[in-house]
């Protein structure tokens, strides 16, 4: 077989949220975005192109995979881009559990991004792989970079915007964060956050003051990072994920990713600040809740959380590596 390439990737938590996309075709946000990559559950995706086969292959965590024509469609695009038509066999192995709100399509598409790019040649730098993983899924491109990272939400529409949307890391002040994963349920979601964000955006009288609301969190949220203010990153953080949630249920028919779990976490989040401690809660489109918090405070918030009843796990991550290449 031809040359294979393998890319690593990790998932990121976005503490102000993407949330709705202005142009679908070309995966263009409504809202900029700030997320943490995280140094937990990998995903390694070898793409080998394979001139003599007749379709793509594409297995993922060892089976025919569900997701392929999503994957397929992907590879259509890079072999456009690339001016080469055959076909790839795409090898992935995500390390967390898939589809539960951990962004596992964040350190898919990146990972797969990265792979394909480099296995059908096309060079790429990090802002135009952090474009090309925004086709696959928006919140990907922010894996392409480690630590704090900001996905710029750009102005033009349609062919012309694509340039303008990309991922960039962002500068950090002397802070020491860690996110603290509550697992509360591995099952899969209700309702994918694709279709999830079409009803928002079509249907929720909120989401138009969310979003407003979402430009002045990033603004802040910045700012609070580079004078490592990690109180106000996370209370930042809190407000713009639960508000995210807000439109949600204003949506018709609503939609609600918050399980009684969930809100169990975010008490026990509470109680946990009422005691002194620094910790603030982040919620994606599932029920599990991620507690940002100082690093020297990670084992307290993560034995505090595990004391939930309906915790299934904890896992303690601090900031993880951007996307890496290696042939083979
Ligand atoms: C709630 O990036 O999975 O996690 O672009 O449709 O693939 P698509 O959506 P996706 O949405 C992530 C939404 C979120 C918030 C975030 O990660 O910013």
């Amino acid at each position: 077989t031809a040359a294979g390439v393998t890319a690593v990737a990790y998932p990121n938590i976005a503490l102000v949220k993407y949330w709705g996309k202005r142009d679908e075709q070309w995966g263009l946000p409504v809202t900029g975005s700030l997320s943490m990559t995280l140094d937990c559950f990998p995903t390694t995706t070898r793409v080998a192109p394979a001139p003599g086969a007749r379709a793509d292959r594409v297995i993922i965590n060892g089976q025919t995979a569900e997701g392929a024509a999503r994957v397929r469609r992907f590879l259509d695009l890079v072999r456009t881009l690339a001016d080469r038509p055959e076909p790839a066999m795409v090898e992935s192995v995500n390390a967390g559990p898939t589809a539960a709100g951990l962004a596992s399509s964040a350190a898919g598409f990146a990972a797969l991004a990265a792979a394909a790019a480099s296995a059908y040649g096309l060079r790429l730098d990090g802002r135009a792989l952090s474009r090309l993983a925004r086709r696959g899924s928006g919140s990907a491109c922010r894996s392409v970079f480690g630590g704090f990272v900001q996905w710029h939400a750009g102005t033009a529409d349609g062919p012309a915007g694509d340039a303008g949307s990309y991922a960039e890391p962002v500068p950090v002040g002397a802070v020491e964060p860690a996110l603290v994963v509550a697992m509360t349920d591995t099952g899969s979601k209700a309702v994918p956050s694709r279709e999830a964000m079409r009803r928002t955006l079509a249907t929720s009288p909120l989401y138009r003051a969310w979003a407003e609301s979402s430009q002045d969190d990033l603004c802040r949220l910045r700012s609070a990072l580079r004078q490592g203010d990690l109180g106000t990153v996370g209370e930042i953080a809190e407000h713009n994920a639960l508000g995210m949630h807000a439109t949600m249920l204003a949506a018709r028919p609503a939609i609600r990713y918050l399980s009684g779990a969930s809100l169990a976490v975010l008490d026990q989040v509470a109680s946990l600040r009422a005691g002194g401690v620094l910790a603030y809660a982040t919620i994606d489109a599932g029920p599990n809740v991620v507690v940002l918090c100082a690093r020297d405070d990670a084992p307290r918030v993560a034995a505090a959380l595990g004391e939930v009843d309906q915790v299934r796990s904890v896992h303690v991550a601090g900031p993880g590596p951007g996307v890496a290449i290696r042939q083979g």
